[in-house]
């Protein structure tokens, strides 16, 4: 590998739940692959932000798996970029007890993230309008006896420490996690001005130019999301791909020239953008204005052109989860490499925070 300490570090990792979909794919791994040839790139598996759903052993490993072979089918190359798994760098479970100590439960309890897995734990409806307060008043209350665990409560302090501790200064990722990294500058910045050191770098998204991806599901609304159940997968057969995409929802279709778009329709025309040519997309966008389109026409394109996205690495994640010397060989460089800088930073950390050796 060439001289990498001149590139700037970046960092990202993919929770270990599930296959990739669509969301994934545009918000963060295409976006890795078209960095590792210009920076010092580090990409993850997020195992232990896995837990915080507590799921079943079997599965989370299984998980891990197909996310690694789909990170090498996507074309993330391990000569290029050091791939690891965050449960093979135990620095970074310490250094999630050390941040702990200087982060807030309110501060916590109020990101978004954090609400909306709270509100889905303990099955209360997703009511608009309600207040902070009423939120936080029915995850902590006594009404239920059902729990919202303290992992998915300290999830951004994990997240942070995963940048921190590699001193990654650029991490790319979809508009969802946008909050994330702001906690991680406020906890650097925290960090920084209560020891009086200038010691970490405070990250920001990685900029390609044009808004963050925010990639809508097939159900009119919202963002595409495993819990959501309204994602295409990577990984899924042709068959069952273009029955999703027919059966995504529209509307009754536009009554009036130019009319505006609903919801659903924009969220299809959103995902035409993605994975269309601008000749296609334009083609729609008129027969939307003029009131000649046919919803199943779009359908039956977007379906195709996405298959000519996923078909390619859906076949390479067939062979590549059958070498199994291959993922393993990658992994534990990649946890090698990780260690290294993880280890260094841990040790600063305890010093600046007191910790000293007999
Ligand atoms: P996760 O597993 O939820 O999502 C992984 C990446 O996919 C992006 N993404 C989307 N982008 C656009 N549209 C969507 N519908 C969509 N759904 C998912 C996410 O923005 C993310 O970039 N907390 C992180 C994992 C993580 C991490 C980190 C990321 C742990 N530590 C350190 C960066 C740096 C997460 O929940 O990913």
């Amino acid at each position: 590998m060439e001289d990498k300490n001149k590139k700037e570090i970046v960092l990202s990792g993919i929770r270990s739940t599930g296959n990739l979909h669509l969301g994934n794919y545009y918000g963060a791994l295409s976006k890795f692959v078209k960095i590792q040839d210009t920076h010092d790139c580090n990409f993850f598996i997020a195992d232990l932000h896995a837990l915080t759903t507590n799921p079943n052993p079997e599965e989370l490993h299984a998980n891990v798996k197909s996310i690694l072979a789909e990170y090498l089918a996507a074309g993330i190359d391990p000569e290029k970029a050091n791939i690891f798994i965050q449960s093979d760098i135990p620095e970074i479970s310490e250094m999630y007890l050390l941040l702990n100590m200087h982060v807030g439960i309110g501060e916590l309890m109020r990101t978004a993230s954090f609400k909306d897995k709270a509100r889905k734990a303990l099955g209360i409806g997703n009511a608009e309008g309600e207040t902070d307060e009423e939120i936080e008043k029915q995850i902590i209350g006594a009404e239920t006896n059902k729990r919202v665990n303290a992992g998915l409560l300290t999830y951004p302090t994990l997240m942070a420490v995963d940048i921190l501790i590699q001193k990654a200064t650029k991490v790319p990722v979809g508009k969802d996690q946008l909050q994330h990294l702001e906690l991680t500058r406020r906890f650097a910045r925290r960090f920084n001005s209560f020891y009086n050191v200038d010691y970490f770098p405070e990250p920001t998204d990685f900029d390609f130019g044009g808004a963050p991806i925010k990639v809508p599901g097939l159900d009119g609304s919202g963002k595409m999301g495993k819990s959501e159940g309204n994602c295409i997968y990577l990984v899924d057969d042709p068959k069952i791909l273009r029955k999703k995409v027919m059966r995504a929802v529209t509307d009754e279709g536009p009554q009036a020239p130019n009319s505006p778009m609903s919801e659903p329709v924009q969220n299809l025309f959103t995902l035409l953008e993605l994975t269309s040519t601008p000749d296609v997309v334009k083609h729609f966008r008129d027969a939307y204005a003029d009131c000649s389109i046919r919803y199943g026409d779009l359908k039956k394109q977007l379906a195709e052109d996405i298959l000519a996205v996923t078909t390619p690495i859906r076949d390479r994640v067939n062979e590549i989860m059958a070498d199994e010397d291959y993922l393993r060989r990658v992994v534990s460089r990649g946890a090698e490499r990780a260690r290294e800088r993880a280890a260094a930073t841990l040790a600063d950390v305890r010093r600046i925070m007191g910790i000293r050796k007999f």
